[in-house]
Parts: structure tokens; C-alpha cells; sequence
């Protein structure tokens, strides 16, 4: 009976010059074949340039979208993020894109005042719904009352993160004026119209990371919003 190694040595080379044709020609067929696929592609072979084409105008619809009140008329394609829609065509680039994943807040806007992440929402998703981005909360000469807050209160370090914390927080308020309960509110039993103590703070705007750690000032410029600007 064969050994194990008599078995796998069965049409291997023998010498070193031979060890080294077979990887030589090994290479050589393997790039033969890659330069087939690539001249078969470089060809048109695979889908055709018109079917693409094709594929593609399928994929791209007109869209009516109102944003900071303003509408817009726009062609997009159906895979477009809402977030992609603003910053890359609309050129309004205040929601910021930080994970593309939904998992840190920074492209956080608002449909008809209700917070989401821009990044995991389908541009055509948000037609029929008012979309306010950073950009339509409030002007450098007539800011927002959470603009002003967080600039009052320090409530950022690189920014980056701040568009998105400030859309959030001013949700937030609404959120609070209506009633919405929180995980905490839940925990802590108080679910008549809870006050809006930092761990309700710091439990609700939990969607929003900043990276730089400015959480004490988020939080103390939101507590601020929330008693009409006091500190
Ligand atoms: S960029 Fe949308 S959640 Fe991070
Ligand atoms: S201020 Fe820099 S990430 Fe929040």
C-alpha cells in the first residue's frame, strides 16, 4: 500500500528546475487567462453599454422634495441616501457624514420635525414630508434657540458633530412638549409629562456621538433650550 506522502508526491516534480517550470508556467497560464477576462470585458462582452444604459434610466426618477421649505425638482437614482441628495446636489452641506451606517447621528435631519438619520433614509422615502436640515433651523442673524444655546454653552469642540446634535436637540424639545416618553421615563416611573432632567437628556440625544467628548456642554446647552435659554 501507498503512503500518504508517496500518494501526494504522485506527478510532482522532482528537481528544483522543475519545481520552478511548473510555477513558472503556472504563472504564465494564470496570466493568459486574466488577460482573456479583462479583453472579453474591454470587448463588451458582459452587459452591453446600452443595457446599461438602460439599467440605469430605469433607476433614476424625478422628484419633488420640499427642504427648508423650498421645493426642489430633482432626478435622482432610487439608491440615492437622503444625505447624498443634500450634500452632493443640492450642495447643502451642514448634515454632515460621518459613518454612513446610522450609528453616530452626524447627518441627523428632520421629516416634518421628526429626527432620522439622512444616511439611512432613501431620498425618494422623504417626498411629501418637510425635510429641515441645519441650514433651515436658523440664520446667523436669527439663530435657533438650541444654535444659540450651544453656542452660549460651548457645546462642541471640532463641530463636527454639531449640526447634527443641534437638529436632534431641537426635535428633542418638541418631542418633550408633546409628551414622548424615553427609556428613562419608563425606568424612573415618571410618565406624566417627565421633566426633562439630564439623564432624560443625555438618554435622548444617545443617537448623537461626538467624538471630541463635548457631552457636559451638549448636555448643559440643551438643559439651557429647554428653560427658554436660561443656564
Ligand atoms: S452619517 Fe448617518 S448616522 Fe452616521
Ligand atoms: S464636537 Fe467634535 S465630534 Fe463633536
Amino acid at each position: 500500500m501507498s503512503s500518504c506522502s508517496e500518494v501526494l508526491d504522485i506527478d510532482a516534480p522532482q528537481s528544483a528546475e522543475e519545481r520552478e517550470a511548473s510555477i513558472q508556467f503556472t504563472r504564465r497560464e494564470f496570466l493568459a487567462a486574466s488577460g482573456v477576462v479583462s479583453a472579453g470585458v474591454a470587448a463588451g462582452f458582459g452587459p452591453s453599454a446600452d443595457a446599461q444604459r438602460a439599467t440605469e434610466a430605469q433607476q433614476t426618477v424625478p422628484l419633488s422634495i420640499s427642504i427648508n421649505k423650498q421645493q426642489h425638482q430633482v432626478s435622482v437614482d432610487t439608491r440615492t441616501s437622503l444625505l447624498d441628495l443634500l450634500r452632493e446636489q443640492l450642495d447643502l452641506t451642514g448634515s454632515k457624514k460621518g459613518c454612513d451606517h446610522g450609528q453616530c447621528g452626524a447627518c441627523t435631519v428632520l421629516l416634518d420635525g421628526r429626527r432620522v438619520n439622512a444616511c439611512l433614509t432613501l431620498a425618494v422615502a422623504a417626498q411629501g414630508y418637510e425635510v429641515t436640515t441645519i441650514e433651515g433651523l436658523g440664520t446667523p442673524d436669527n439663530l435657533h434657540p438650541v444654535q444659540a444655546s450651544f453656542l452660549e454653552h460651548d457645546g462642541y469642540q471640532c463641530g463636527y458633530c454639531t449640526p447634527g446634535q443641534i437638529a436632534s436637540a431641537a426635535a428633542l424639545l418638541e418631542e418633550v412638549k408633546r409628551g414622548e416618553l424615553s427609556q428613562v421615563s419608563w425606568e424612573s416611573g415618571k410618565t406624566q409629562r417627565p421633566a426633562l432632567s439630564d439623564e432624560e437628556i443625555r438618554e435622548r440625544m444617545s443617537g448623537n456621538i461626538c467624538r471630541c467628548g463635548a457631552y457636559p456642554n451638549i448636555v448643559a446647552a440643551v438643559r439651557a433650550a429647554s428653560m427658554g435659554g436660561a443656564a
